[in-house]
């Protein structure tokens, strides 16, 4: 990639959970879409990476073959309350996914934000040089491209929302609506993943902050802005790899055997209530009681990576499907059968490859997502090009596949009706959909999106 400076790249969340031990630093990787992309690229075009974590200082990662630097910002704990549990998750995060019910907007959080906004610009500025771009990520930052901008005019900075953004009417019920949108604005290339998102920003800053819009480009404050809408892609050669792994194979027979002769069903995702687990689990339980001849032979397995578990609202949800699980386990095993095997932990990626490989079906059915990574990596896992993807209508990546079976889960019956179709579909019919979505996700991989927004950029 050409680039005259080096990547200087900002988010919340970093990579790796680091530890300190008597050898060096031990690291873990964290979880979520934003680092699930965005680690394969700082691996390949080096630079430094800045976020929240413990300990204070700068890293070289990965630990055995160092790519790029890490530098860690730690945070207090009244910080992470108030802007990360607080602001960003509370806040924005329930806004900007439509669930008007469970925002809260409190003055003390917003004030916190702004400061660990600042906090963060301040970390830029010690590190970034003139000639470096400048990249930053997601809601938990929108105010960092203004706070750079007054110390440096003239730096080149690129931002990257990636969940989704709503319209003008939900936008506008934050009482702080204004500093955020001037706070992206600040930036001189601002990216959504599709062009719904990034036509719902054009209209609020133009019917809230009165800028205006010519075509792409936003003015504002005297200054340009491009927006630009291109959905994240994964490192798809590098699962595509990993599904055709001797381990693998080794890892899908074993599964196979274990799992017994029935259809396997695979859902993965971080608990949250924006990802409609309850929801697909009435779903599958429609299904099982209005159509009583599909008992015993299918099996979800349920994989959920416990997240946020500080908030309320998600420690709630982890209540709510315990008990769906065991009431439907309750109400259809039948002592050799069982409909739904419940994961809640974390599993390394190189084990949900050997699951994508092993499900005949994904269940991908969010209530709303920015664009969602578990699909485009079940996707690439299917190397013999079978297997049925089914999709949110509500999912930012049902723009990009629409060979998926797509769904609304609101609806236990529509549910209902695409898994049963998904379980009858004919392997021809399977593949023709999924040849196409594997050659749109091997084209339109995370180097293709990266270049798009710093190549792009470059001009
Ligand atoms: C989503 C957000 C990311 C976030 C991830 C995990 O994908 O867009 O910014 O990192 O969720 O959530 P967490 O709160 O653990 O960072």
């Amino acid at each position: 990639m050409k680039r005259s400076g080096r990547l200087v790249l900002v988010s919340n969340r970093g990579p790796y959970r680091l530890s300190l031990t008597r050898g060096g630093v031990k690291a873990e990787r964290t979880v979520g879409g934003l680092v699930t992309s965005l680690l394969p690229l700082m691996e390949k075009t080096g630079g430094i990476w800045i976020a929240w974590g413990d300990p204070a200082g700068r890293y070289a990662l990965p630990v055995r073959h160092p790519r790029f630097e890490l530098r860690h910002l730690p945070l207090t704990s009244e910080e992470v309350r108030l802007f990360y549990l607080g602001f960003s998750n509370n806040a924005l995060w329930p806004l900007c996914h439509y669930f008007l019910g469970r925002v809260r907007y409190d003055r003390a959080e917003w004030e916190m934000y702004e400061q660990v906004n600042q906090r963060f610009a301040q970390a830029v500025l010690e590190e970034a040089g003139d000639e470096d771009a400048i990249w930053v990520h997601d809601y938990h930052l929108a105010r960092v491209p203004l706070f750079l901008r007054r110390q440096r005019p003239k730096a080149r900075i690129l931002f990257f929302w990636h969940i989704p953004f709503p319209a003008v009417d939900v936008f506008r019920t934050l009482p702080w609506r204004r500093p955020i949108l001037e706070g992206l604005l600040a930036c001189d290339l601002l990216g959504f993943h599709i062009p719904e998102y990034a036509r719902n920003f054009i209209e609020t800053v133009e019917e809230l902050l009165g800028a205006r819009a010519d075509g792409e480009t936003v003015h504002y404050a005297g200054r340009a802005t491009r927006v630009l809408a291109r959905p994240i892609g994964i490192d798809f050669a590098a699962v595509d790899r990993v599904a055709r792994s001797r381990r693998t194979e080794q890892r899908v027979q074993k599964l196979r055997e274990t799992l017994g002769p029935g259809a396997l069903i695979v859902g993965v995702e971080r608990l949250d209530y924006t990802k409609g687990i309850i929801e697909r689990l009435r779903g599958v339980e429609h299904l099982l009681d209005h159509e009583p001849e599909w008992r015993g032979r299918f099996s979800l397995i349920q994989i959920v990576t416990p997240s946020r578990l500080d908030v309320e609202a998600y420690r709630q949800k982890k209540r709510e499907i315990d008990e769906i699980v065991g009431r439907i386990n309750g109400r259809f095993s039948d002592g050799l059968w069982i409909p739904i095997r419940y994961l809640h932990r974390a599993f390394p990626s190189s084990e949900l490859v050997a699951y994508y490989r092993t499900a005949d079906i994904a269940l991908v059915t969010p209530l709303r997502d920015g664009l969602n990574l578990v699909a485009k990596e079940y996707v690439a896992a299917r190397i013999h090009e079978d297997g049925v993807l089914i999709l949110s209508e509500f999912a930012g990546v049902a723009y990009q596949l629409p060979e998926a079976l797509i769904t609304n889960p609101y609806s236990a019956e529509e549910m209902a009706a695409a898994l049963k179709q998904a379980l009858q579909m004919p392997k021809p019919e399977q593949r023709r959909r999924m040849k196409a979505m594997r050659d749109r996700l091997r084209a339109e991989d995370i180097w293709w999106w990266a270049a798009e927004f710093l190549e792009g950029f470059e001009r």
